[in-house]
């Protein structure tokens, strides 16, 4: 096992102070291209054997087009996967494991990779035995089977699911060692779906019909009332992810899609939608997925998941291999308010910013690739992004949410996160007080 494979350890948190006058000699490659002799690898220029010799791998057929009927990563991937935090939950049925965000790029999480989070297990349910059902405050009382959902029109969309609780250890300090476990409750696929308005105007939503509750199918039965306002928004019913089935953990055969609003509203095996005039005051919108503030009062219905960013690379797990020189920072960002229009970087812990390059679509509701390529001089960094969404919100400090939000929180850190980048190329989570 690898450093890289180590599961992260509690950590008290580490204060660093802004006076490292060293992180100012770092210096910002202006362009993109990066055309420093310290790119080129100097093993080529000594006779490299893996040059000067045929490999197996160029002498020896390889194997037959049927050997992976299903395909899977290269064997040198086998370190790419999600993991979990032993001491996190209870149990491992009512759990969480996380998206390993620094061995990924792009905005697409690989079906195999999305972190996930069940209360009750996986539910495993043969599409040909799971009924959805319409009821409560309709004209007509509706039963679909699978097939009958697939007679809709339905629509392929691009949305990031990030778990309200992603982050939620790191609101007191700095906690996990990895953007992996701060930051991997969250993914972002392609979903296929039917939009949920098609299903209640078949079923005719009667004018007191003002809320909607989604039950799931699984041991936990979750249950979460929704607005109808946003039902008959954006919502799917989604049946494939990245273009197939979606995967037991996600929900197969049928999860429900609210775009930008927090996981938890997101049912997967979706069995139940009842139309009512009022919410159902269910465990996870009161004792659960609430803010309890400084004064004693709980924020609750915090849907929105607010503006966020964090560097995948380099981070914790992701250590600089190289050495000073070139160096791609890469990040992701999101807003459940709709795009993403900026992502600044600071090598300094906050004190200058420079806008990062955002690459790849701009979806609204979907991760966004941002990158800063410098010239690293090889001191220690204090490594920090911004982001700012369309609507000109822009990601707190830890402090200022503090301010706002007090101590007790759990759910809905937007925080900036600061990587301490060391000498040598490690790097620790840290906070900047
Ligand atoms: N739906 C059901 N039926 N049961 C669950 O336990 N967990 C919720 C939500 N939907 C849950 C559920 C939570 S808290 C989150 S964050 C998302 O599913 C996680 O989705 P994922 O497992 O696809 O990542
Ligand atoms: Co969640």
């Amino acid at each position: 096992m690898t450093d890289r494979q180590v599961p992260a350890q509690p950590k008290t948190g580490d204060t660093i102070g802004l006076s490292r006058r060293s992180l100012l000699r770092a210096g910002l490659l202006t362009g993109g291209a990066a055309a420093s002799a310290g790119l080129v690898s100097s093993t080529a220029l000594a006779g490299d054997p893996l040059i000067t010799e045929v490999q197996d791998w160029n002498r020896y057929l390889g194997d037959s087009v049927q050997a992976a009927p299903y395909g899977k990563p290269s064997e040198f991937e086998a370190h790419v996967v999600r993991r979990d935090v032993e001491w996190l939950t209870a149990s491992p049925e009512s759990s969480v494991n996380f998206t390993p965000l620094h061995e990924l790029d792009g905005i697409i999480t690989p079906n195999g990779l999305c972190f996930e989070r069940h209360h009750g297990g996986v539910a495993q349910i043969n599409p040909a035995e799971h009924r959805l059902m319409v009821n409560g405050l309709v004209d007509k009382q509706l039963v679909f089977t699978m097939e009958d959902l697939k007679r809709f029109p339905r629509e392929n969309r691009v949305y990031f699911l990030e778990c309200a609780a992603n982050s939620g250890m790191e609101w007191r300090g700095a906690q996990l060692n990895g953007c992996q476990y701060t930051h991997g409750m969250i993914h972002c696929v392609v979903y296929t779906g039917v939009p949920l308005k098609y299903l209640l105007k078949e079923a005719g939503v009667k004018t007191s019909g003002k809320w909607l509750l989604a039950e799931g199918a699984d041991a936990a039965a979750m249950t979460r009332s929704i607005p109808m306002e946003k039902a008959l928004d954006d919502c799917l019913v989604a049946f494939k992810m990245n273009g197939e089935a979606l995967r037991p953990e996600q929900g197969y055969p049928v999860r429900l899609v609210v775009p930008g609003w927090e996981g938890n509203m997101w049912v997967k095996w979706l069995r139940r939608l009842e139309v009512g005039d009022q919410p159902w005051e269910q465990r996870e919108e009161t004792s659960k997925y609430t803010d309890l503030l400084a004064n004693g009062k709980a924020r609750r219905f915090t849907w929105v998941m607010d503006v966020k960013s964090v560097i995948t690379s380099p981070s914790p797990q992701a250590p600089i291999p190289h050495g000073k020189g070139p160096l791609v920072i890469s990040g992701v960002a999101w807003s459940g308010g709709g795009t993403i229009k900026r992502v600044d970087v600071s090598i300094d812990g906050g004190r200058n910013w420079t806008t990062a390059r955002i690459d790849g679509p701009s979806l609204s509701k979907a991760m966004h690739r941002f990158y800063l390529d410098i010239d690293w001089d090889g001191s220690p960094l204090l490594l920090q992004s911004r982001a700012m969404d369309e609507h000109g919100f822009v990601q707190p400090t830890k402090n200022e949410l503090r301010l706002a939000r007090g101590d007790n929180s759990i759910y809905h850190n937007n925080g900036i996160q600061t990587w301490h980048v060391k000498a040598d190329g490690t790097v620790e989570n840290v906070e900047v007080a």
